[in-house]
């Protein structure tokens, strides 16, 4: 199966920080790729680079999407594909929405922005549209209500709305559920998965906890420092991780929101294995030696 994504030999520099190293992923049409890792791992950066929002970095490398290479794309050519070829939801929803705007209008304008020829009642039926298949209850009448009116869980489903709206073939999210309470984010991944199956939705979904990434994705890659220490199917990287970074991972599952520090720390002199190359280990599962 061809790849919709490709991310060839990827490099992010800040000055002289390299916050991203030679890194290479590709996701398959449909499918569901999660990056882990912990914070500054340069999973952000990672999916900033695809939507070309890094200004101040130097990016090396390549980016194909669905063949062309986003990295040689003009201003023009990679704002229309924005917001409708590749969707983007961060992590706090109340950021990213306007506060004195309501939510009906503000996925009016993600529609307009890509359907200029659309008429009011047009782009009216589409918002109502987004909004139920995110399963926000009664959209007629929520329409004109703002943010601060939608719990959490809802605020993101409208961001999803948002994200969906133009039917994007690939949809990048950056911790959509981390600052959600455990019941909440389980609904959210529910949609995410329920929208993958529905649209053919293709996902970089990205989180730093490997728990939620293995519920969602059908591969799992595992970034530190930048550098990426393995890559695989999900369930031979969740259940047979070969890595002793992952493995860090996996022991720190269920106190990794409260207590990221310290498990990790148990793996730091991993890091001199970093510039070793990558190994396939089984058949499509990949990892850095640290022999
Ligand atoms: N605008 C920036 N200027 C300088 N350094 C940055 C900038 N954005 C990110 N970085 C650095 O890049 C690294 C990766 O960051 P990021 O991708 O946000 O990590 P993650 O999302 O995995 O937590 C970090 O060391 C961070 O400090
Ligand atoms: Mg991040």
């Amino acid at each position: 199966m061809g790849s919709l994504l490709e991310i060839k030999n990827l490099t992010i520099r800040f000055g002289s920080k390299v916050a991203v190293d030679d890194l290479s992923l590709r996701i398959g049409q449909a499918q569901v790729l999660g990056l882990v890792g912990e914070s500054g791992s340069g999973k952000s950066v990672t999916a900033l680079a695809v939507l070309r929002l890094l200004d101040a970095a130097r990016v090396e490398g390549a980016i194909r999407f669905d063949g062309t290479n986003l990295l040689a794309l003009g201003p023009e050519a990679m704002r229309k594909l924005r917001g409708r070829d590749i969707a983007m939801i961060f992590q706090e929803p109340m950021t990213a929405l306007n506060p004195v705007m309501c939510v009906g209008e503000q996925i009016a304008e993600a529609v307009r922005a890509h359907n200029p020829g659309r008429s009011r009642s047009e782009v009216r039926d589409s918002v109502l549209q987004a909004m139920e298949s995110v399963a926000i209850p009664d959209p007629a009448r929520r329409y004109r209500d703002y943010p601060h009116q939608f719990s959490g869980g809802q605020r993101q489903r409208i961001m999803i709305a948002m994200a969906i709206a133009n039917r994007p073939r690939l949809l990048i999210a950056d911790e959509p559920t981390t600052a959600l309470d455990v019941t909440v984010q389980k609904q959210i991944l529910e949609l995410l998965a329920d929208l993958r199956e529905r649209f053919g939705l293709t996902m970089l979904f990205i989180s730093h906890d490997l728990a939620v990434v293995s519920q969602v994705a059908d591969r799992v890659a595992v970034m530190r420092h930048g550098l990426l220490l393995e890559e695989g199917p999900r369930e031979a990287v969740f259940h047979k991780p070969v890595h002793s970074y992952t493995k860090a991972l996996m022991g720190a599952v269920p106190t990794m929101s409260t207590d990221i520090a310290r498990p990790l720390a148990v793996v730091e002199k991993a890091r001199e294995s970093a510039v070793l190359p990558l190994r396939e280990c089984s058949p499509g599962h990949w990892v850095r030696s640290t022999a």
